[in-house]
């Protein structure tokens, strides 16, 4: 595929992967940041990840997208035109389903996605110019968790900012409050956020067990496990490290007082790993006990009670929230600037 200039592949630099290692697995315990998952491999992975039977979040956003997009859009634009933001592009398919709602309340749209990959936002465009004549896509190419909002405002429009698929989730409740703050300091009074979360287990959703979380990060399949010990090949493939990926076994757990799904990945037997020297450091020679673990992921949960703190917090007040039927499993929540 052909790549708008502007567009130019910049993946994460070695340095970047090098340093994150670095600090994650010489401290204890040892953990990785989630975003070393996402190489063409992992993002190949989470995209099968959001078809199987156990991943109950993508359907059932999907589930709420089909059924209250209209009304969705018609509260966020109040009578006025909208453009809409969307943070790090999702697949086309959902966000389709909400640009294609927004073009029968207005006869053009524009669509601004922001990602860290080109890659994604090339194939966003491509699809929703495609398939929704009247959405003009004007992709941003940067990192909305920590650089602020490059927000094109045309003038008499408002903005709907999407923050969809509980990526929210793999924030710290404090981390979540900062990125929220930062998008709501680029908006103004009356602007919006819809934010799709997934649900605790419990009085949040009733209908859901735990053991049903469990399965959602652990599947019959072993994609997850698959997409867990990708970053163990990442490393070996970027770094030069000699992980056995086979020697740790995937671990989802669920931390009640934390209300967070963990990933882990647990060394299977004594072993040592050797990560070459790099920009970051000299060479690493790690020693595993059997049973040691690496952290590798948290995805939050949230009460509706809970997320409208947060919201609070970072200076939006939710104005309506959707959930899926019958399950209850997923929310939506729209949210305004104030
Ligand atoms: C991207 N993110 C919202 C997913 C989640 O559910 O936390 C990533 C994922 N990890 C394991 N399965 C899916």
């Amino acid at each position: 595929m052909m790549l708008p200039e502007a567009l130019e592949e910049v993946s994460e630099s070695s340095t970047a992967v090098a340093q994150a290692v670095w600090r994650g697995l010489v401290a204890t315990p040892r953990s990785l940041p989630p975003w070393l998952f996402y190489d063409a491999t992992g993002s190949a992975l989470f995209e099968q990840i959001t078809q199987l039977p156990e991943y109950y979040l993508t359907r059932a956003e999907r589930s709420i997208f089909a059924r209250d997009a209209a009304a969705m859009l018609q509260a966020a634009a109040g009578g006025r035109r909208l453009t809409v933001l969307e943070l790090g592009a999702g697949s086309a398919a959902k966000t389709g389903l909400l640009l294609a709602a927004a073009l029968r309340q207005q006869a053009s749209v524009l669509y601004q996605p922001i990602d860290v990959s080109p890659t994604v936002l090339a194939l966003a465009r491509q699809n929703l110019e495609a398939t929704l004549p009247g959405v003009a896509v004007e992709p941003h190419l940067a990192d909305y968790s920590t650089q602020p909002l490059p927000l094109h405002r045309p003038p008499d429009t408002r903005a709907m900012v999407l923050f969809i698929g509980s990526s929210i989730g793999n924030f710290t409740p404090q981390e979540a409050v900062e990125l929220l703050a930062r998008v709501r300091r680029q908006l103004a009074p009356g602007d919006t956020l819809l934010l799709g979360y997934d649900l605790a287990p419990g009085a949040a959703s009733p209908q859901k067990s735990v053991a049903t979380l469990v399965a959602a990060y652990d599947d019959a399949a072993g994609v997850t496990a698959a997409f867990n010990r990708n970053l163990l090949a990442r490393l070996n493939r970027e770094l030069g490290a000699d992980f056995n990926p086979a020697e740790f076994a995937h671990v989802a757990l669920w931390n009640e007082a934390e209300s967070r799904m963990e990933m882990h990945l647990q060394s299977t037997r004594v072993q040592t790993v050797r990560i070459p020297a790099s920009g970051a450091g000299p060479e690493l020679v790690l020693p595993w006990r059997a049973g040691e673990r690496i952290h590798t992921e948290n995805s939050y949960k949230y009460t509706r009670q809970r997320l409208q703190q947060l919201l609070a917090a970072a200076g939006f007040a939710a104005v309506q929230t959707w959930q899926d039927e019958p399950l209850r499993y997923f929310a939506v929540t729209l949210a305004a600037a104030v």
